[in-house]
């Protein structure tokens, strides 16, 4: 199975900072960030190694945390939409949870320039305008038919499950592709921050509490069929999001070792990580 990325898109993660503290949240912004925010010759050093590589990402999505709370949010836009190339339909993305001043007036400014400034290209705003973020609230592990299955912060290997590699014998995700969908090489975009890149859109994220230290400043690696699949491992090993279609192999005595936190469902993996951080930051 072949791991690098396929899916064409990419994900800046310009803050992990937010206005909101959803639950379970898959970028852990309900937390204090772990990676400092992008900065602009983060963006162009990417674009750069795009070019150098003749990887030319059809979908440039801006998100976070909350983008529109990075100071230089309209620098990015205009940084991506020259980048990306309108005349294939190409698109830049914006991923605002919509809630408060900052993002409603950059969503006023943006949707006010962009039929006359983007030149053929689309700009998106988010896929739900104006949802209700806290969705993600409120689940309980003492029942198995609800839902912790969407955190992240619930390890494989504190459950009993050794998944890696996806694609062996045995592991079933329920699509062709013997992974995730949030995994470039299926439907998610690469990450993108100001630490470098990953394989999963959610890498950043992971990789900022757990200290694995996978993320590389090297674009080309993501395209390495055996960085691919390591850092695959590396990630998923850790990560819980695609626990909702493998409930039959879960050890559920487990659960009692899940705590919460800022309604965040955490296996001892993660809650040590965070403890950790708390004591030493
Ligand atoms: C991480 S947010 C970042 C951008 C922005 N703050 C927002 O909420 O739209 C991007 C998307 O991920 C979704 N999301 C967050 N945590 C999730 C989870 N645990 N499972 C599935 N989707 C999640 C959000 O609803 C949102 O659509
Ligand atoms: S608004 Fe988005 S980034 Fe912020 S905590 Fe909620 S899901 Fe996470
Ligand atoms: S299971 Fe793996 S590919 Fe899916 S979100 Fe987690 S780290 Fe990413």
């Amino acid at each position: 199975m072949d791991y690098t990325p396929k899916s064409g898109r990419a994900e800046w993660h310009l803050t992990y900072k937010c206005n909101l503290s959803c639950g379970n949240c898959n970028r852990l912004s309900q937390f204090k960030p772990t990676t400092d925010d992008m900065t602009i010759d983060d963006a162009k050093s990417f674009i750069k190694q795009c070019h150098d590589i003749g990887w030319m990402p059809n979908e440039i999505s801006l998100i976070g945390g909350e983008p529109t709370l990075h100071k230089d949010f309209d620098e990015f836009v205009e940084l991506a939409l020259g980048f990306v190339n309108g005349d294939k339909g190409d698109v830049v993305s914006v991923w605002s949870n919509m809630y408060g001043k900052i993002p409603n007036e950059a969503f006023k400014r943006w949707n006010e320039v962009k039929d006359d400034s983007c030149h053929g290209m689309e700009l998106f705003w988010g896929s739900e305008p104006k949802r209700k973020h806290l969705k993600w609230h409120g689940a309980t592990v003492k029942d198995k038919s609800v839902n912790f299955l969407k955190g992240m912060t619930i390890s494989p290997k504190d459950m009993g499950l050794d998944i890696c590699p996806p694609d062996r014998e045995g592991n079933d995700f329920g699509h062709d592709f013997k992974g995730c969908y949030q995994h470039s090489a299926y439907g998610c975009g690469i990450s993108v921050d100001s630490v470098g890149y990953s394989i999963c859109a959610m890498g950043g994220a992971i990789d900022g509490m757990l200290e694995l230290g996978v993320r590389t400043k090297d674009l080309s690696k993501l395209f390495d069929k055996e960085f691919a699949l390591k850092q695959t491992c590396d990630l998923c090993d850790n990560c819980g999001f695609q626990y909702e279609r493998r409930t039959n192999q879960i050890n559920w005595e487990l659960q009692d070792n899940i705590k919460v936190v800022n309604h965040t469902h955490m296996s001892p993996t993660w809650y040590n990580a965070l403890i950790k951080r708390k004591e030493t930051k």
